[in-house]
């Protein structure tokens, strides 16, 4: 996979194809031969076939995560999922109406903070360690009496760090606040046990761990589900906190990638591993090329360098490499990445940072492909290097 005129697939991060297993599983559901019912037609055999799918579905998410099948909530995807988490809660608090994140934190969160700012909640934004780690100690700090819910991303988008969720939610408890968890980057990349973790509230989206664009889950945990309020107004469905006709098809897709990801994760994960050493082996010792949070704890998954030689991009986007130069969304805005900006680099640094996300189906050559490409890139800025080098001295 990953060739489109030699055009080599390191995205995995904004979004990944779908399993063929997935497509197949989906296939079923939406023709008149197939599982095309509504399922919330429970008068009929159609309709009761596709609310079967549908509840198998959940029971795949809800056994990836080791939550009960009742605690998964259908949503569009992780953005609306923190929507939902974040102005469900807002909307049902008539107390502690303080909220804690991070500026690490997806526009998803960030956005919806703002918007719930505007509707007179206060927010606490942690800033990170230059590695772009939030401590239980920055969380511990920032909490007060009046806070009702902690946000944290499980694993960073552009950086690929995992926050240590099990420390900050036994802090979050003791305070009496909840702990919301957004886990797109995590989910079938790093094990995850919602309730090892202390996670009461999480988000989850399909299309970035193999299944379809357009379907996600919100897992809302029993005890927490009665300080959420819907946002989506209409049927009752999803226990009144979701309302919408279910998209059986799409979810028997995430189900189907869910359980891929549960029987497969170990062995994608240690060749992931292998091959994101054997990357980082290759174009770290080249000139002017850092890794960015590289001391932290982190999925092998995502890599983010800062090459910092002038020419660099002018020769990257003419490359052969699919890679963001920063997350799918800051790109759409066009700005430097704030992520980037919270550990330290400025703005021509971040312009020159790239993220290679490696996944299910990269390959030794592909690794290698992207070592190469690397190497010539840098070679090409070098003699725009010395030509620098008396302006600077
Ligand atoms: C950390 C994080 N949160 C949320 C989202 C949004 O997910 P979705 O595309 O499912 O709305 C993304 C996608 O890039 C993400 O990386």
């Amino acid at each position: 996979m990953s060739e489109t005129n030699d055009l080599r697939y390191f995205d995995y991060a904004a979004t990944t194809p779908a399993d063929p297993r997935v497509i197949e599983s989906m296939v079923g559901c939406l023709g008149a031969e197939g599982a095309f019912g509504n399922p919330a037609s429970s008068s009929h055999a159609i309709g009761l076939r596709a609310r079967q799918l549908v509840e198998q579905g959940r029971k795949q998410v809800a056994a990836l995560i080791g939550a009960h099948a009742d605690e998964i909530i259908w949503t569009s995807g992780a953005t609306e999922s923190n929507n939902l988490a974040l102005k469900g809660y807002a909307d049902a608090a008539s107390t502690r109406r303080h909220l804690v994140t991070s500026v690490l934190e997806h526009k998803a969160v960030l956005d919806t903070m703002g918007s719930l700012e505007k509707r007179g909640m206060s927010v606490t934004y942690l800033r990170p360690s230059a590695e772009g780690e939030i401590t239980a100690d920055a969380v511990a700090a920032a909490l007060t009496a009046e806070t009702g819910m902690v946000s944290l991303m499980l694993v960073n988008n552009e950086l690929g760090t995992l926050t240590d969720i099990a420390a900050i939610s036994q802090i979050v408890h003791a305070a009496g606040a909840l702990l919301h968890v957004d886990a797109a980057q995590a989910l079938g990349k790093t094990p995850i046990d919602v309730n090892a973790l202390g996670i009461d509230l999480m988000s989850m989206s399909a299309h970035k761990v193999y299944g379809p664009k357009g379907i996600g889950a919100l897992y809302v945990s029993r005890a927490a589900a009665a300080r959420i309020a819907p946002q989506m107004h209409g049927g009752g469905h999803e226990r009144g906190l979701r309302s919408g006709t279910l998209a059986t098809h799409q979810i028997v897709g995430m189900g189907t990638a869910c359980e891929l990801a549960a029987a497969e994760m170990n062995a994608d994960n240690e060749r992931i591993a292998r091959l994101s050493e054997r990357l980082l082996e290759g174009v770290l010792g080249l000139e002017g090329l850092k890794q960015n949070a590289r001391t932290a704890r982190r999925i092998p998954h995502t890599v983010s360098l800062t090459i910092d030689l002038p020419g660099f991009f002018e020769f990257m986007l003419t490359g052969d490499l699919a890679v963001s130069s920063t997350s799918a969304c800051n790109s759409a805005a066009g700005k430097p990445s704030h992520v980037l900006s919270a550990i330290g680099l400025d703005d021509a640094a971040a312009g020159r940072t790239i993220r290679l996300s490696l996944g299910r189906y990269t390959t030794q050559e592909d690794v290698d492909y992207a070592v190469a490409c690397l190497q010539r890139v840098v070679g090409q800025c070098q003699p725009m290097v010395m030509g620098e080098l008396p302006a600077k001295v």
